[in-house]
């Protein structure tokens, strides 16, 4: 029995972040360079049936039948276990590792289910389409997030940018033009839930003011995702400041946002903006590919404490 791999890339948010929270569309991206990794190898001493779960990035090394059924690892196991309904499952030890940020609104939870589901599916010789690989990938995001939006396990286990509206199906977007990202991390930590409920207290104070910056966000994102297609970085690097004024209207964006934001713009980028929930955490800046280097550079000096960048390629035609 060989060893068997699964793979998925991070995931960062483009546009629309909390006006998406109130049916507005949002775009997110995969992000390839950074990747969640789970391994299989079969265990040929053990009994049938015996699964061992290795996680070095957060020090896990357990039987998976000591791990409650909740656990974010476990369960992507045992959906796919019963999805696959195999006659008998052979012993294995399932080693799982990721270069994607934890906890950074990268997608690494999702990444790590899809990566988990891949490799189990393939290992059991049933390996499952994108399709349910994604279902069952937002069932384990279910148990950890309670209401997830289902963007992170679209935009991974597709690797496609996704455009997002609540309660509407996913949609892929074709992109024409490659683009190019700069994914810069502050260092500092919000947790979601807070800037979430922070907004919400705003809207439910002054749902008139905040209802309108909601739509003018949601009117930059549908624009975005035309020029994003088209690949047209002059518009989309306009639409990406106007976003992130709304965003600090909203009262999530942060000084050491706002610092890398406008470094990115002084060296060079077409736009600069937040990205995720705020208050910390990442900015995304796009740029010429010949700007990125010095871009990266400035970033890292101005107190990045990382700088990931990454290429969103064209379809194939
Ligand atoms: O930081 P992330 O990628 O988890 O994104 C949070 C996005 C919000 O719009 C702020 C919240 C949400 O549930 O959509």
């Amino acid at each position: 029995m060989p060893i068997v791999f699964g793979k998925a890339p991070g995931k960062i948010i483009l546009f629309g972040e909390h006006a998406v929270v109130y049916g507005q569309p949002a775009i997110a991206i995969p992000v390839t360079n950074v990747n969640a990794t789970a391994r299989i190898i079969p265990n040929l001493d053990a009994e049938p049936g015996h699964v061992r779960i290795e996680a070095v990035d957060i020090q896990l090394n357990a039987d998976l039948d000591t791990l409650s059924d909740d656990h974010p690892l476990a369960a992507a196991v045992w959906l796919t276990l019963h999805e696959i309904a195999p006659n008998h499952t052979p012993s294995f030890t399932l080693q799982i590792s990721s270069s994607i940020p934890m906890s950074a609104g990268m997608g690494s939870g999702a990444a790590i289910s899809v990566a988990i589901i891949r490799a189990l599916s393939a290992f059991l010789g049933k390996p499952l389409p994108d399709s349910k690989v994604s279902e069952l990938a937002f069932k384990v995001e279910k148990i950890h997030h309670g209401t997830p939006s289902g963007i992170d396990n679209s935009v991974v286990t597709y690797q496609k940018p996704v455009y997002f509206k609540r309660d509407e199906p996913i949609q892929m977007l074709k992109i024409n033009h490659p683009t190019h990202w700069l994914i810069a991390d502050t260092g500092e930590k919000t947790p979601t839930r807070e800037t979430v409920s922070a907004v919400r207290a705003l809207h439910a104070e002054d749902a008139e003011t905040y209802g309108a910056i909601f739509r003018k966000i949601g009117d930059r994102t549908e624009k975005a995702r035309q020029a994003l297609i088209a690949g047209d970085l002059t518009t989309l690097g306009l639409l990406m400041d106007e976003n992130q004024h709304l965003l600090e209207d909203l009262r999530v964006s942060s000084e050491s946002l706002e610092t890398l934001i406008q470094t990115a713009r002084n060296a060079g980028a077409a736009g600069a903006k937040l990205s995720g929930s705020g208050r910390g955490g990442n900015m995304i800046a796009l740029a010429s590919p010949e700007k990125i280097r010095q871009i990266e550079t400035a970033l890292l000096e101005a107190g990045a404490v990382k700088v990931i960048t990454t290429v969103l390629r064209e379809d194939k035609p």
